[in-house]
């Protein structure tokens, strides 16, 4: 007959491995901390994070509905929940780790004050006194002397993390990597929480205060711009339980501002970035990953699509226990696989032509045009361009043939291979449009020779040339001013 004893764990060694659960880093143990909070149902949320002489103190305020002492206690308790139990729809939490957890990534002191109906009550782990789960009690008065104001006036809860050995790299960490670890998390917890900081698909508006400023949010799929195609909500199901996916594609790197660029992109790159976004419950839990079904950068414009996932479906999910991984379950392979590919379709039309050149679209004659045969594209100057035309049918043959010949040399060596590198990796950087205004008018000048005879010596052909030839095309209103100023039009 098989008896039994109580084994559990040693404290120390148990505490001192939760604090390597999980991938931690900076933003994420924080927004484990934010989750709790609009569980709580918190409307506010302030982070302080404070370098204080490399000796970090981070504190985490929120107005939410707090805790009872009994609620308290058992919310510091390592594993305070089973993750098999059914969570309620809204609920964040899923281990009943997450603020242990979290903390403890980052530091050796974990302090909760809470307010629940006017009721105050406080508690702490200290990783330098542990023996047996000893966990720290504050009474009242204890709890208000430590708390911000603000919790005097409302209830809510309040997490001080102390002794931040790891947050502060053991003392190392100097004040400009400090505020570019605060920065980073700054802009990371704007995306995390874009739908509760903008209140939409029906959440309660959250506003996050960090180091005093407040949080705006970053809309990874810039549904407001006028470029960003929308594809439909495609309504999925698994093992019964729905969710949502929905494609977008963002506008062309050229329609975008520098800082577009930067809060879209991030400090990854544009490229880098596209790909799924999951988010559960509405919080992203991870972005910018392909779960290996397409490799980054194949798809020739920005896509990025959003997978809305309920928190039932966590462990087909495998969501991990700092809520920043999840895995493509494989039933579900064939079906993203097969939305990607649609995508992939329509971004790489041009190499599933049957061949032949690709006529840009209106009725623009381009400086540059593609011919497509047997998915090899070549890249080549438009010889129907007027000014090239009238250069290739120049009266003197020698010219005309020496034109010719330098034309065939610069299509021969087009860097095609350098572009698509730096498309890849840099998209934002490749700016071929840049030119000056007074650079533009010269060589306009130089050009108009040329060009009247493609508009056989009329002015007013040689303005619907210049319409429809780029790059003038491309700046109508300083080849206007340009014809003007010489009383050649219009
Ligand atoms: N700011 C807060 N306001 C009110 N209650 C809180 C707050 N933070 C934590 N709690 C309570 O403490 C419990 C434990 O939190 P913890 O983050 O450790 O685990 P969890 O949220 O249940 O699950 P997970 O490990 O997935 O985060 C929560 O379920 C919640 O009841
Ligand atoms: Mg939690």
């Amino acid at each position: 007959m098989v008896s039994f004893i109580k084994n559990p764990p040693e404290a120390t060694a148990l505490m001192t491995s939760a604090r390597s659960f999980g991938n931690y880093d900076l933003p994420s143990a924080l927004a484990d901390l934010l989750d709790n909070s609009i569980k709580a149902k918190a409307r506010n949320i302030e982070v302080l994070c404070i370098r204080e002489d490399g000796d970090p103190i981070v504190r985490i305020l929120d107005d939410g509905l707090g805790m009872s002492i009994q609620e308290l206690h058992k919310a510091m308790r390592p594993a305070s929940s089973n993750p098999d139990e059914e969570r309620a729809a809204d609920d964040l939490g899923r281990f009943g780790w997450g603020m242990k957890t979290a903390s403890f990534s980052q530091c050796r002191k974990l302090t909760v004050l809470s307010r629940h109906r006017d009721k105050y009550c406080g508690a702490s782990w200290d990783h330098d006194d542990l023996d047996d789960f000893r966990m720290g009690v504050l009474d009242e008065a204890e709890t208000k002397q430590l708390a911000n104001q603000k919790l005097l006036e409302n209830d809510g809860t309040e997490v001080i993390w102390t002794k931040c050995d790891r947050l502060s790299e053991f003392g190392k960490v100097q004040s400009r990597e400090f505020n570019e670890l605060v920065a980073h998390a700054k802009s990371e917890l704007a995306l995390t929480f874009h739908r509760y900081l903008a209140g939409e698909h029906g959440l309660q508006k959250l506003v996050i205060k960090f180091n005093g400023d407040i949080l705006q949010p970053v809309d990874p799929f810039l549904r407001d711009h006028p470029a960003t195609q929308s594809k439909p909500v495609e309504h999925l199901e698994l093992e019964g339980k729905p969710f949502t996916v929905q494609a977008f594609i963002l506008p062309h790197y050229s329609k975008l501002s520098t800082t577009e660029h930067q809060r879209l992109g991030g400090e990854e790159g544009l490229v880098r970035s596209q790909g799924f976004y999951v988010y559960r419950q509405h919080r992203l839990i991870m972005h910018g990953t392909w779960f290996r079904l397409v490799k980054h950068g194949e798809l020739s414009q920005l896509v990025r699509i959003a997978v809305n996932i309920p928190n039932s479906l966590d462990a087909i999910w495998k969501i991990t226990v700092d809520k920043s991984e999840a895995q493509l379950p494989s039933g579900l392979r064939a079906r993203l696989r097969n939305i990607v590919k649609g995508l992939k379709i329509q971004s790489g039309r041009v190499f599933q032509s049957r061949g032949g050149r690709i006529k840009p679209t209106g009725s623009k004659t381009p400086v540059w045009s593609k011919y497509v045969r047997n998915g090899a594209v070549r890249y080549y100057l438009n010889p129907e361009h007027p000014l090239f035309l009238a250069m290739l049918e120049h009266e003197d043959e020698d010219v005309a043939r020496s034109f010719g010949v330098i034309i065939s040399i610069i299509e021969d060596c087009f860097p095609s291979v350098s572009i698509g590198e730096d498309f890849v990796s840099r998209p934002e950087m490749v700016n071929q449009s840049a030119l000056d205004r007074e650079a533009f008018v010269d060589r306009l000048d130089a050009a108009i020779p040329s060009l009247l005879i493609s508009a056989e010596g009329s002015f007013e052909k040689l303005w619907g040339v210049l319409q429809t030839s780029e790059p003038w095309s491309e700046h109508k209103v300083i080849v206007e001013e340009y014809l003007r100023e010489r009383g050649w039009c219009v």
